[in-house]
């Protein structure tokens, strides 16, 4: 037996016609660069996503980058998020000069525990950066009130969150900014690298189509300094053109989902707890057991696909031992500075 842990090929070979008529155009026309079919696929997920606007950009961790930026994030502010996610959550942050501030999960769900936000918030704290992780909301109305009291931004990590709903909202559509991602292995995964920002600013998605092009107004013109980071034509082709199988596809992965529930009900392996508000679109499905390794071997040598999610958290990593954290000291952190916002 061999069960992959995902089979793009098959995928693939369902929507083979589609995918290979939406590339032939694009390559037809030679427009490889933003263009119409940039254009319409933003506005595909600014609906889909319930945002006024969405902007296309290259990479999951360009849209964190280019987010951040664009609600003037800068050197020295603090981003309160969690150490239980992509390396790309708290490397982007760090990019634009800021530094990740970590709080604790609630392990049953593996998102921000929103009870831990407010006593990380300094006088520095400039955003609060939830992750929708594998594919299931953070608990948002906590984190959305203590931000608002402290007048500090949310920018959603929904990168491996796209559909995913919280008490009805779209992930992407809830903080200042949401940050989607278009890897490969995701719900809805391009040809190579592709992410996009959702935001309800016009002011906000203006700056990222500036900065996503060196900052410029027009071109050859520069009044900051931006990166090049676009959505490329193809992959917006490809994207438009399993766009329309997502939602089909994320309810199968549900009911896969519901299926590894039931049978994992009794047994030593603890299910992902799925809140009843949410829609949970299921990125992936990832389960708690004492006997990891264990299982992890026995699992590989049956044939059956299988990948340690995530093995060492953030506060961990080697790059960031200049902040501090010491292994199960993120609860017991002593309080910080007192917010100067109250
Ligand atoms: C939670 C999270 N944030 C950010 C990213 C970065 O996205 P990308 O790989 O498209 O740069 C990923 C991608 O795996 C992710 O899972």
């Amino acid at each position: 037996m061999n069960v992959p842990l995902l089979d793009l090929k098959r995928q693939y070979l369902t929507i083979k016609a589609e995918i290979n008529e939406a590339i032939a155009e694009v390559v037809e026309s030679q427009g490889f660069k933003l263009g119409p079919k940039v254009a319409a696929f933003e506005k595909l997920i600014a609906d889909y996503c319930g945002t006024k606007r969405a902007v296309g950009v290259a990479s999951g961790t360009d849209a964190i980058l280019l987010a951040l930026m664009a609600l003037g994030v800068g050197r020295d502010d603090e981003v309160i998020t969690t150490p239980y996610t992509f390396f790309a959550t708290a490397g982007a942050v760090t990019r634009v000069g800021a530094v990740p501030v970590f709080v604790d999960i609630d392990p049953a769900t593996y998102n921000m525990d929103p009870s831990l936000v407010e006593a990380a918030i300094t006088g520095k704290t400039r955003a609060i950066m939830p992750v929708h992780l594998y594919g299931q909301c953070a608990d948002m109305d906590s984190i959305l009130e203590v931000a608002s009291r402290h007048g500090v931004a949310v920018v959603e990590d929904a990168a491996q969150a796209i559909g995913a709903e919280y008490k009805g909202r779209r992930a992407g559509s809830m903080g200042a900014a949401g940050c989607l991602s278009f890897f490969p292995s995701k719900n809805l995964g391009g040809y190579g690298d592709g992410g996009m920002v959702t935001t309800d600013s016009d002011e906000t998605a203006d700056l990222l189509v500036s900065l996503r092009e060196h900052g410029q107004t027009e071109a050859y013109h520069h009044w900051t300094i931006g990166t090049n980071s676009r959505l490329d034509a193809l992959q917006a082709a490809v994207l438009t053109a399993k766009l329309r199988h997502l939602d089909a596809w994320s309810d199968g992965r549900s009911a896969n989902a519901d299926y590894y529930d039931s049978r994992f009900a009794g047994t030593p392996v603890t299910a992902p707890r799925r809140e009843e508000w949410n829609r949970h679109i299921y990125n992936q499905y990832i389960i708690r057991v004492d006997e990891r390794d264990a299982l992890l071997a026995h699992l590989k040598a049956s044939g059956i696909g299988c990948a340690l999610y995530y093995p060492v958290p953030l506060h961990l990593q080697e790059c960031f031992k200049p902040l501090g954290y010491g292994k199960g000291d993120l609860r017991s952190r002593p309080s910080r500075s007192p917010c100067s916002h109250c």
